[in-house]
């Protein structure tokens, strides 16, 4: 049976740091309130007009030369993001460009949070069905552009960063890879962390005033979110492990989308897990939405804390409201 493997990763984040001291000058907020809310230290933004498919691309770079492939070795590209370039095509097409691949399919994934986890198994059952032998899935993101730096804002504006994360992904024969994917949705739930506007169902999609409503910017029912989020998190990790028959005590490493650090803390603790078998790096880059997790998984194993064999579970919850998981015999 084939399975996606990811074979190599590397990540990407803009130069400019933005530090919560420096944040309290964009917004009314101090670096208390953010640390002890969020256990967000720092963040990274870009500091000129660069788009998500240039942070995707840095990426992949060093995604491709530590697996020593050449872009034409790949078969397909997987985008995720929520913050694409343009309102279409989606940031695919400019990072095909830019990897000088014409001809290639290339496809966007836009469920935020979870796009890097879904785009897993997207790959992965493209790989299994034979299809493709080799995908470049990409996570990134550039957040900064589009948040309201004002109080209205906030409590937003000091959550996200900009960053890009990438995988290469070939087809496995060995029992290393994917084992399974979990991907969920509840669509009740859209209108709990969202930006509504230009949205197609609005006659005229533009309009003035679009600035001053504020439905431009994101807009989160931050409760709402952390409420779900510490009950599907736990779900989904205990629904990848029974899928195959393992148990929590099977897992070298859990790396959960970087949401907030309490977020993190509470998963940790519900599972009953040592704080050492979950990974954390929001501290430095606060949450990346898609990019979180391939950016969290390339620290991870930069810092040997994933070694073959190990049984890693990606795991992610955020707008749709959407939740996914995936088991990886590493
Ligand atoms: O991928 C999913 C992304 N989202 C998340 O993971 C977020 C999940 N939600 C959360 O983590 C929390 O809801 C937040 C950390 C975002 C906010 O915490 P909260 O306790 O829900 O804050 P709140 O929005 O209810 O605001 C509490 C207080 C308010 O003041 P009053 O009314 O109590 O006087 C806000 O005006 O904190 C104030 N506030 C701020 N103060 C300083 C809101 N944002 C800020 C800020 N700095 N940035």
């Amino acid at each position: 049976m084939k399975r996606a493997r990811i074979i190599s990763t590397g990540r990407y984040v803009p130069e400019k740091i933005v530090t919560n001291d420096e944040m309290t000058r964009l917004v009314p907020t101090s670096n208390e309130w953010i640390r002890e809310r969020t256990g967000i230290l720092q963040r990274h933004f870009v500091d000129r007009e660069i788009g998500v498919s240039d942070l995707g691309y840095e990426a992949a770079k060093i995604a491709l030369q530590r697996a020593a492939l050449k872009p034409s070795d790949i078969d397909f590209i997987i985008f995720a993001t929520l913050s694409p370039d343009y309102m279409f095509p989606g940031s695919g097409c400019p990072l095909q460009a830019l990897l000088g691949v014409p001809g290639i399919g290339a496809l966007d994934v836009r469920t935020q949070c979870t796009g890097f986890v879904y785009g897993l198994a997207v790959a992965n059952a493209f790989i299994a069905a034979g299809q493709y032998k080799r995908i470049l899935l990409v996570g990134a993101e550039v957040h900064s552009t589009g948040l309201e730096f004002t109080e209205r804002g906030r409590h937003i504006a000091v959550l996200f960063g900009d960053g890009a994360g990438a995988a290469v992904i070939e087809a496995s024969e060995n029992g290393r890879g994917v084992l399974s994917t979990h991907l969920h949705a509840d669509g009740r739930h859209v209108k709990d962390l969202w930006a509504e506007n230009p949205g197609s169902r609005r006659i005229p999609r533009m309009y003035p005033g679009i600035l001053e409503d504020g439905s431009c910017y994101p807009q989160m029912n931050g409760r709402e979110v952390f409420k779900h989020a510490v009950t599907k998190f736990p779900e989904v990790i205990m629904e990848a492990l029974k899928a195959n028959d393992l148990s929590l005590d099977d897992v070298k490493l859990v790396i959960p989308h970087q949401a907030n650090l309490r977020i993190s803390e509470a998963v940790t603790q519900r599972l009953g897990l040592p704080p050492e078998k979950v990974f954390n790096n929001i501290q430095r880059y606060g949450n990346t939405t898609a990019a979180s997790i391939p950016i969290a998984l390339d620290e991870a194993l930069e810092m040997g804390k994933i070694q073959e064999g190990d049984l890693v579970v990606l795991a992610s919850f955020g707008s749709g409201f959407t939740w996914a998981s995936a088991a990886i015999r590493w």
